[in-house]
């Protein structure tokens, strides 16, 4: 208010000042109001218009009138002048606002001229009220509002409107459009929504148009955007259809197999954000970003456990960003299909079947067996194909085709040519799909041999001959047999029938692998002359043997293996020196045997002693008895002869009638003793007294101990009886007078018998009764040595002197052949043995016949069959060696056999 009044008093000044001078001056601002009304907010417009006057020429500098001073101040009002008619203008800068003060302005506009004159009139504005519309205070004012709300977010106050009215006016607020979800409150201008926006279903963004009124003046309008923010509210999903994937076993790793895709609604576009993730890890991982499964290791469909179920079941997690965000799964299953990839495999790979050689067509040989361990068909399907055999045309096959079955197709008779023992087969067995794996199975065939063929004895029979004279090792012949199986198994022979005798039980042996069959002893034509004997072969199958037997006959042939045989074969014999030529000497016959040889075949001759031949036999061949004859008369006196004592060893052959072969030769000594028939012939009457005792000793077995003990006691017993004899003999000897003793001829003192072999311990002592008186002398005709002589008993001994006449008669001692005759009783069971004289030759035949026993003993005991036998028993028929033969009894039964003891 004071500065109102201020303002009054002060114009009121300028008015009368103005006064003062204008009545001195001659410019003036004429019509120029004093009030103008303007209402406000007007736009540029004139405000009033005056004119100047300036009077007595004075003239008004131009810019003059001027708006010296605005009360209060403003630059709103400006003066154009043209041609002095001025108007006074609103800039309209700054606006003239009523509710604003100041609302009114008091312009002084002043005016001078040139001659000094001065004018100043104040124009006073009034600024009237106007009814204004209502005005935002926000940035409505100038813009669109954008207005953010996350989704999910609870329905309330987004934003407050802010607006007034310039007259205070109740405002009425509306929102456009209304279908919106959003309300605007008329006392506070608040927007509020209205429901829980959802950003994936609704809209992202909301423009609202916000009116404002005043109830008068025309609405005001703004912009209000209302965006939905995002917010991850959603779980990712998955986007692919496929959850069970089909794939080949055996796939390398890093194959793709499945590509997961997902969606997150709340960001389509951001894919990368979703993290993948597969559990188990076993077969597959997966690319966390991009979600394709890749193959993590191998997947044998053909092993355990994808062999028992071949599906794979995996969880696959999608996690949408950040971290801890929302995750969503899945199964996938993975149905792993087998593939061909493993070959038939044949375990075992290699067969031995045997088979025989007349198996017949379609025999089934083996069954090759195969597995493929690929889980389906076809791909663990296979055929056996491309059966080969190496050098065997078309002999086996495969029946039915393509199966492992092997039939025999062929023959594989091992007789036919080229027939193999052993046959090597190959088949194949081969996947029937790709890629066609294969293996190889080996097949040997093995045949065996059968036994269809007896051996053949060729020839059938045999007839062997021999003579008796071979002995021990000798080949007899050589049987054959053939087999016409092959292989051949060879052939063993033996004797199984025949070829014995009495005594011996083989005769023969056969070497059983050649069968060559030789003697095993010395045979007797005499004993048998024919053996027949059953040979059998025997191949040597050791299932089926089968045997051949063929008859061979032995015919033993004779051979003059026998001597002529003359018993006794020593005589004594004395003749007169006047007996005539011709004269059968003493009607002494010659008689001899031979077992092999006829009479006829005898041949005797004087091999030594027959001096001057005076003696000869007649006849002297072709019979078996023949006489000794004189053939030449003595002729001592005329000293042609002087041999009184002829000691003829005489020859008996038996080869008179034979050409050729072997001839045998008996001996017999003949001593014939020539007496002068001047001399009295003196008969012994009494012939020694001769007593044989025997002692043999027999071979025994070393097991019978008792043998040597009894034979120790006999001896002994007999030891003491002959000298208890030998004492009473000189007993007796020393009581008797000697002289009176008729003389005994010493011819038999010295013993019969000599026995030298050792083997076979024979004694035969003799005691003879021996005159020692000699009361004769006489020249030995050979020697010429005297000798003196018993005349009675006629034995002999050397004289110490010197030799006398030799031409003195021997007295003769007997005219009669004195043949001392052994007694039977202690001859017998000794064979030929006890003749005077005959030591030698008796002991050659003994000796002879214990070499032919030997003989027959030739391969001696075995070591085997005696450890088995110690006993020494005959194992007969069981070796083909021969049995050691005892000797156990006393006496060899070949000279039992042989020694003709009857005619002794
Ligand atoms: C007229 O007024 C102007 C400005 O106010 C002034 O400069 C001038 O000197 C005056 N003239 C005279 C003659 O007084
Ligand atoms: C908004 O106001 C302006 C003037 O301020 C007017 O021209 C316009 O037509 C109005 N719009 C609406 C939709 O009322
Ligand atoms: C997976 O996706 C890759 C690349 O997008 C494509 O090369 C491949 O063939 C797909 N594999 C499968 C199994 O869908
Ligand atoms: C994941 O999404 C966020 C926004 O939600 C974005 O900023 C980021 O770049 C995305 N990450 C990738 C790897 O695209
Ligand atoms: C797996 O695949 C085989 C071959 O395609 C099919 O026969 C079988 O039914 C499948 N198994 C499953 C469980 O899908
Ligand atoms: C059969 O054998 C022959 C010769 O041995 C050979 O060339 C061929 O490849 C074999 N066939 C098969 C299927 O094995
Ligand atoms: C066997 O041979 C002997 C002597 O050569 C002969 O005598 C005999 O007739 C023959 N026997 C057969 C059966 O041939
Ligand atoms: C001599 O041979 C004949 C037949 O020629 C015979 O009868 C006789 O017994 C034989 N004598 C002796 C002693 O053997």
């Amino acid at each position: 208010m004071d500065h109102a009044k201020f303002n009054i008093i002060k114009l009121f000044l300028l008015i009368c000042l103005g006064a003062i001078r204008g009545t001195s001056g001659a410019v003036t601002l004429s019509s120029l109001p004093n009030t103008v009304r303007v209402p406000e907010n007007s736009p540029a417009t004139v405000v009033a218009s005056f004119t100047v006057s300036a009077t007595g020429g004075a003239t008004v500098p131009s810019g003059l009138p001027i708006i010296i001073n605005s009360n209060p101040l403003s630059s709103a009002f400006t003066i154009s002048n043209i041609n002095l008619n001025c108007e006074i203008l609103f800039t309209g800068n700054p606006i003239l606002d009523f509710e604003t003060a100041p609302n009114t302005f008091n312009l002084q506009i002043y005016v001078n001229d040139s001659k000094g004159d001065t004018d100043l009139q104040i124009l006073t504005i009034v600024i009237t009220d106007v009814d204004e519309p209502p005005v935002f205070l926000d940035n409505l004012k100038y813009q669109a509002v954008s207005v953010y709300i996350t989704e999910n977010s609870p329905p309330g106050t987004i934003y407050t409107v802010l607006a007034y009215d310039p007259e205070k006016k109740p405002l009425q607020y509306s929102l456009q459009p209304t279908s919106y979800p959003f309300i605007i409150s008329d006392e506070t201008g608040s927007i509020i929504s209205t429901k829980v926006f959802d950003y994936e279903k609704d809209l992202k963004s909301y423009n609202l148009l916000v009116k404002v009124g005043d109830g008068t003046n025309p609405e005001i309008n703004g912009t209000v955007i209302v965006n939905i923010v995002n917010t991850n509210d959603n779980a990712p999903i998955f986007t692919m259809k496929q959850t069970t994937f089909t794939i080949p076993e055996e796939q390398a790793p890093g194959t793709i197999v499945a590509n997961i895709t997902a969606q997150d609604a709340d960001d389509f576009s951001y894919a990368g954000n979703l993290t993948f993730s597969i559990n188990p890890t076993d077969y597959f991982i997966i690319n966390p970003l991009m979600g394709t499964i890749q193959v993590a290791e191998r997947i044998d469909r053909d092993a355990k456990p994808l062999r028992d179920n071949p599906l794979i079941t995996v969880e696959v997690s999608v996690i949408d960003s950040p971290k801890g965000g929302q995750s969503s799964s899945m199964s996938i299953t993975f149905n792993v299909t087998d593939i061909n990839d493993n070959p038939p495999v044949c375990i075992p790979d290699t067969y031995r079947p045997q088979v025989e050689e007349t198996a017949i067509i379609n025999t089934r040989i083996t069954t090759i067996t195969c597995t493929d361990i690929d889980v389906d068909p076809p791909n663990n399907q296979f055929k056996f194909t491309n059966l080969s055999c190496n050098g065997c045309n078309r002999m086996f096959d495969l029946n039915p085709a393509f199966s492992g079955n092997i039939v025999l197709t062929g023959s594989l008779d091992l007789e036919q040519p080229n027939n193999p023992l052993e046959y090597t087969l190959t088949v194949v067995a081969e996947d029937i799909t790709a890629p066609f794996y294969k293996d190889t199975a080996y097949v040997y065939v093995i045949v065996l041999p059968v036994n269809e063929n007896p051996p053949v004895f060729n020839p059938a029979t045999y007839n062997f001959s021999l003579s008796e004279l071979n002995g021990q090792g000798t080949l007899v012949g050589v049987v054959t047999a053939s087999d016409k199986d092959i292989p051949f198994t060879g052939i063993t022979y033996s004797i199984v029938a025949g070829g014995s005798t009495l005594g011996y039980s083989n005769i023969f042996w056969i070497d059983p692998n050649t069968g060559a069959i030789q003697l095993m002893t010395e045979p007797d034509y005499e004993t048998t002359s024919k053996y027949v004997l059953n040979i059998e072969a025997v191949d040597n199958d050791p299932k089926d043997p089968k045997t051949a037997n063929a008859v061979m006959t032995v015919n033993i042939l004779e051979a003059n293996n026998e001597k002529p045989m003359c018993k006794p074969n020593d005589y004594t014999l004395t003749i007169p020196t006047d007996l005539s030529p011709g004269t059968n000497i003493q009607r002494f016959q010659l008689t001899c045997t031979d077992r092999d040889s006829p009479p006829t075949a005898f041949r005797y001759t004087i091999n030594s002693g027959n001096i001057n031949n005076h003696f000869d036999f007649s006849p002297p061949e072709g019979s078996n008895i023949t006489r000794l004859i004189l053939a030449e008369p003595f002729h001592y006196s005329d000293g042609l002869d002087k041999q009184w004592n002829y000691k003829l060893i005489v020859f008996i052959t038996d080869d008179n009638l034979l050409s050729k072969g072997i001839v045998e030769t008996g001996t017999v000594t003949i001593n014939v003793k020539v007496v002068n028939t001047g001399l009295t012939t003196v008969s012994t009457t009494t012939p020694p007294s001769i007593t044989y005792i025997h002692i043999a000793k027999n071979v025994y077995a070393t097991m019978s101990w008792y043998v040597p003990f009894i034979i120790t006691l006999g001896a002994m017993l007999l030891l003491g009886f002959l000298v208890y004899l030998l004492y009473h003999l000189a007993k007796y000897l020393s009581t008797k007078d000697l002289s009176c003793c008729t003389p005994k001829p010493d011819k038999y003192k010295e013993p019969l018998i000599q026995n030298t072999n050792n083997a076979m311990k024979e004694v035969v002592l003799e005691l003879t009764n021996v005159n020692t008186v000699f009361d004769g002398e006489a020249v030995d005709p050979v020697t010429g040595k005297v000798y003196e002589f018993n005349t009675k008993s006629g034995a002999r001994r050397w004289k110490d002197t010197h030799i006398v006449n030799d031409t003195q008669p021997i007295k003769m001692e007997s005219s009669e052949l004195v043949i001392p005759v052994l007694p039977s009783t202690i001859n017998k069971g000794k064979g030929r043995i006890g003749t005077a004289n005959g030591q030698k030759t008796n002991c050659n035949d003994v000796k002879a016949e214990q070499k032919r026993a030997e003989k027959k003993n030739v391969f001696g005991p075995d070591p085997k069959s005696l450890f088995e036998n110690p006993a020494g028993q005959p194992t007969e028929g069981l070796s083909p060696l021969p049995t050691p033969k005892t000797k156990q009894e006393g006496e060899p039964k070949p000279i039992l056999k042989k020694g003709d003891l009857s005619e002794v």
